[in-house]
């Protein structure tokens, strides 16, 4: 069969209306160019595709069968322009991400895969605590967050994607390290370094402990991973921290995790925006680009996780 688009989208809009002269109104052509391109494609089938009676003209048996494929192939057509359109869209534009300091360690690949995809988008990417995020949230600052969960009845439209198991850290040559199910009370009698106050990890960290009736001995407090990992790793204390930040660390046995009762503390990623916000094609393809390559980063540490957790 050699036959053409436009062949076809000329015998859809003839086939749809029954007559040549509203099917060359509809595609801006001339009426004879019309029947040249029916003809041609009658010629290219071997089939005829409609029979005139009268003043009228029908579809034959062939003409019938053809429409419905026609119909099917406009259709999808049409659908890939518009997709196609929406790439262009999003091929350009600015974005304004903000991240928590936490989801920074994941952030910057994804970005980097994704200004691979889209070239024309250029970033300018916030990394900051949880607290700074709620509020660039609220003053309208960023287009797109990601973040652990925000706070119930916030004005936001929020979407989980990953997990985010935090976990107890030590010096490999700490006492507790190979010890099974590390008991809370045990973990009382130990310092722990811990985030400032408006980070999310140390929110979570709280909640947790005075879930458990537990009050921890938090002897310093650092505002970031990275301080809190090396200072583990000097021997100040254990650590609480997010498995998302350790790849390196684990992967040279510079840090250990602990196998401590209750954990790891299961929290989840988020990808957020102000409700009401209208995302540009840009921010909507980020969002969408997140939202399926995310979990693919940490096969093993933190899959899709449930939007239902915290
Ligand atoms: P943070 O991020 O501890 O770096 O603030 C984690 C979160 O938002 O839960």
């Amino acid at each position: 069969m050699n036959l053409t688009f436009r062949q076809l989208r000329v015998f859809e809009a003839v086939a749809r209306h029954l007559s040549y002269t509203r099917a060359a109104k509809e595609l801006f052509l001339s009426q004879p160019a019309v029947s040249m391109q029916v003809k041609q494609l009658e010629e290219n089938l071997g089939l005829p595709l409609f029979e005139q009676l009268g003043k009228k003209i029908y579809l034959t048996e062939a003409g019938r069968e053809f429409y419905l494929y026609s119909r099917t192939i406009a259709e999808q057509l049409q659908e890939a322009e518009e997709v196609l359109a929406e790439l262009k869209g999003a091929g350009r534009g600015h974005l304004r991400i903000s991240v928590a300091s936490t989801a920074n360690y994941f952030a910057t690949r994804l970005l980097a895969r994704f200004s691979r995809r889209f070239p024309g988008v250029s970033f300018s990417l916030t990394v900051t605590n949880r607290e700074t995020l709620l509020r660039q949230l609220e003053e309208n600052e960023c287009d797109l967050v990601i973040m652990g969960k925000p706070p119930e009845g916030a004005d936001l439209e929020t979407t989980g994607f990953m997990e985010n198991p935090l976990v107890v850290i030590a010096a490999p040559d700490h006492p507790l390290v190979g010890e099974g199910q590390v008991p809370m009370e045990r973990l009382q009698q130990e310092v722990f370094v811990v985030r400032e106050p408006g980070s999310g990890t140390r929110i979570a960290m709280e909640r947790f402990f005075h879930d458990q009736g537990v009050t921890l001995n938090t002897g310093m407090e650092m505002s970031s991973n990275e301080a809190i990992k090396q200072a583990v790793e000097a021997g100040l204390g254990l650590g609480i921290v997010s498995i998302h930040t350790l790849e390196l660390e684990l992967e040279t046995g510079r840090l250990v995790t602990l196998d401590a009762e209750g954990f790891p503390i299961l929290r989840h990623w988020y990808v957020v925006h102000r409700s009401g916000k209208r995302l540009l094609p840009a921010a909507r393809a980020f969002r969408d680009f997140v939202l399926t390559e995310a979990p693919g980063l940490f096969p093993q540490g933190g899959g899709r996780g449930s939007a239902a957790a915290s």
